[in-house]
Order: C-alpha cells, then sequence, then structure tokens
C-alpha cells in the first residue's frame, strides 16, 4: 500500500530550540519510519526578515546539521532547502491569484509580524500562508506535524487546497491535516520570560546547540514569584509555564514532586530551575555533541543536500506539470 505523504519546515532564523524541538521535530521522527516524509529549511519564507546573506546561509547549514543531529535519516526522509526546489515559488504563484486580501490581511501571524515589524509589511509577509500552503500541497500532503502557532497558517493551506481543487474541478490536492501521534493535541511550548510561547524572534529561546552552562544560566534567569500563599492555589502564567516545561522534559516522579510542594505551599523555584535545567540537558546535549561533528563534515551536509533536492524536484516537478495543465498553460509548440 502507498504511505501517506508528510510535509514540514522550520525556517533557517537561528538554531533549534525546544520549541522547535518539541513542537515539531520530535513528531518527524517518529513519523519518518511510517510515512513518505519531506522534511525542508524554508530559506525563501526567511526572506520576510531580510536577514544577511552570510547569516541566512549559516542558518541553513545550521538547521540542516541539527535535522540530522536530532536523527532525521536521509535515507528514510527526504531532506531538503526550499530554494533548490524553485517549483514551489512557481506553484505559488499561481495560488496567489486565488488568495485574498481581506482573508491574508485577517491571518494572525501577519499581524503579529506586522506589529513586531512595522518598518517592514512587506508582500511576502502578507503573502506567507501561500507560501507555506505550496510547501505542503506540492508534494500532496496528507499530514503536516506542526506546533500550535502554525494551526492557523494549516487552515488557510487547507482553504487554499479546497479552493483550487474547486475551481479546476480536479482533485488534484489531497486536503492536509495537522499531525499528532495518538490524538494529541498540537502543542505549545512556552518561552521562560513569564508569557507567550518559545521562540526565535521572542528572544527567549533554549537551544538545542547551546551549552550546559548556557541551559542553567537561562533556567535560573527564568521568571517566577514569591510563591503561593494558599494551598492548592491557582498558578499565575510564568510558574505554569515552568511546570509544562518540566512536563515535557521531566519524569513523572519528579513533576509530582513539585506539584505536592506547590500545593503545599513549599516549592523552592531555585531547586525546581535546578532539575528543570539538568533534565533539559539531558535531552540537548547528546544532541548538541552531534551538532557539533556534523557541522564539521561539509562534504557530508552538501550530499544530503543535494540527494533531498533531487528527491524533492522529482516530486515537486509531477504535481506542478498537472496543476498548470489544468489552469491551462498547455503548450502550444
Ligand atoms: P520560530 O517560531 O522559533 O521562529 P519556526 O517558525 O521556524 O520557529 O517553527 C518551526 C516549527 O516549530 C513549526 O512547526 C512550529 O509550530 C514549531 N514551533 C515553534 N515554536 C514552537 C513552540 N514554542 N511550541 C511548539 N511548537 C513550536
Ligand atoms: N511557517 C512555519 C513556521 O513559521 C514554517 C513552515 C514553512 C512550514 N512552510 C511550512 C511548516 C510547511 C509546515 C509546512 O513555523
Amino acid at each position: 500500500m502507498n504511505k501517506a505523504t508528510v510535509v514540514s519546515g522550520i525556517r533557517p532564523t537561528g538554531y533549534l530550540h525546544l520549541g522547535n524541538y518539541f513542537g515539531a521535530v520530535q513528531n518527524f521522527l517518529r513519523m519518518q519510519e511510517d510515512f513518505n516524509c519531506y522534511f525542508f529549511i524554508a530559506d525563501v519564507h526567511s526572506l520576510t526578515t531580510h536577514p544577511t546573506p552570510d547569516n541566512l546561509q549559516a542558518g541553513v547549514k545550521q538547521v540542516l546539521a541539527e535535522y540530522l543531529a536530532c536523527g532525521i535519516d536521509p535515507e528514510k526522509s527526504t531532506i531538503f532547502i526550499q530554494s533548490d526546489v524553485p517549483e514551489i515559488t512557481e506553484l505559488y504563484t499561481i495560488l496567489n491569484m486565488n488568495a485574498y486580501l481581506g482573508e491574508l490581511e485577517r491571518t494572525t501571524s501577519f499581524k503579529d509580524k506586522a506589529r513586531k515589524q512595522p518598518e517592514n509589511v512587506n508582500a511576502g509577509l502578507l503573502t506567507y500562508p501561500v507560501l507555506m500552503a505550496s510547501d505542503i500541497l506540492i508534494h500532496k500532503a496528507h499530514f503536516v506535524p506542526v506546533g500550535k502557532d502554525q494551526e492557523q497558517n494549516l487552515e488557510m493551506a487547507r482553504k487554499f487546497g479546497k479552493r483550487f481543487n474547486r475551481m479546476y474541478k480536479s482533485e488534484v490536492f489531497p486536503i492536509p491535516k495537522p499531525f499528532t501521534f495518538d490524538g494529541a493535541d498540537l502543542i505549545k511550548v512556552p518561552g521562560l520570560d513569564g508569557s507567550g510561547k518559545m521562540g526565535k524572534s521572542e528572544g527567549n529561546a533554549i537551544n538545542l546547540f547551546d551549552t550546559e552552562k548556557d541551559i542553567r544560566k537561562k533556567v535560573m534567569r527564568a521568571v517566577t514569584d514569591s510563591g503561593p500563599t494558599e494551598p492548592n492555589s491557582e498558578k499565575p502564567e510564568a510558574i505554569q509555564n515552568l511546570f509544562t516545561l518540566m512536563k515535557i522534559v521531566s519524569e513523572p516522579a519528579v513533576i509530582e514532586q513539585f506539584e505536592t510542594a506547590y500545593n503545599q505551599c513549599e516549592i523552592r523555584y531555585g531547586d525546581m530551575k535546578k532539575q528543570l535545567a539538568e533534565d533539559i540537558i539531558k535531552v540537548t546535549l547528546p544532541i548538541r555533541e552531534r551538532i557539533v561533528d556534523i557541522l564539521d563534515d561539509n562534504e557530508h551536509l552538501a550530499k544530503v543536500a543535494r540527494m533531498g533536492a533531487e528527491k524533492a524536484r522529482e516530486s515537486a516537478l509531477k504535481t506542478l506539470k498537472e496543476v498548470k495543465e489544468l489552469v491551462g498553460f498547455r503548450k502550444l509548440y
């Protein structure tokens, strides 16, 4: 039987952080065993924030090394760099004709970015969901493993896929679904600065590439308060975030111990942070060591990128051909 297809990407705008790892990459690792997977580095998307050419190139190499260090296997999955597959941007041009200003302006990620970089509200930011839809639809993906923050962008991809199918009376695009294992919700890994999600542009990220010292320092600086004064109090957001992270990286018995201490107003945040830092390091340190080794091996990185580009282009070209035929780009010669 044919395997279902999976597509997902990460922008090379910095190091991979715990949000990327637990929100996306961990699912990639399990999915590559049973699905036809395309995991890519979204360097075209990165241009919306105007990185310098050197930073962009370094970011692409870093994320490629990090994918491999996490265990994404180029023999099982297709790992590629988005700009190596020009068919994606060709599909983007076509899909843009059926994407409307109103719906693009209403996207939360657009509104957020426009607020964060008011000096650079470019057309690429506005049509970001169309490019993301092209990434997904070009491989006829059935599933897209992403974190909670991408839910709306994925909904747009579904909408653009359905709209194209309807307009051209075809079933060229399967309608992609968000994916997690065992029906779990899409996750949001919080930052340690007392609010919101962990993110590269939030400046609150704990990276897979951070040293042990960096991680201890970042965790010890996490925002807390003076502790509860009533037993079984509700947790303020900053404290809840600390517990949420602990639920992701620590053993159940450890979490239980700090929950009990909190409920009995005996919690010592210093101890909790020390424990949390060590449990994060247990996850990240072996990955960091592999990243360092892989970054040294330019030949291997080049080979993986070349192989991925070939496989991804083959799949992309097939879809694009069908799409062009459907819209009426038919040869006169
Ligand atoms: P960032 O948000 O740090 O710039 P990306 O936007 O490139 O990173 O995100 C790549 C993937 O990582 C997406 O699937 C996204 O949903 C996931 N992701 C990013 N941050 C988080 C987070 N804090 N919690 C869960 N998933 C996240
Ligand atoms: N927009 C995603 C993010 O910022 C990254 C991304 C680009 C993506 N294209 C994609 C994720 C296609 C899944 C599928 O997190």
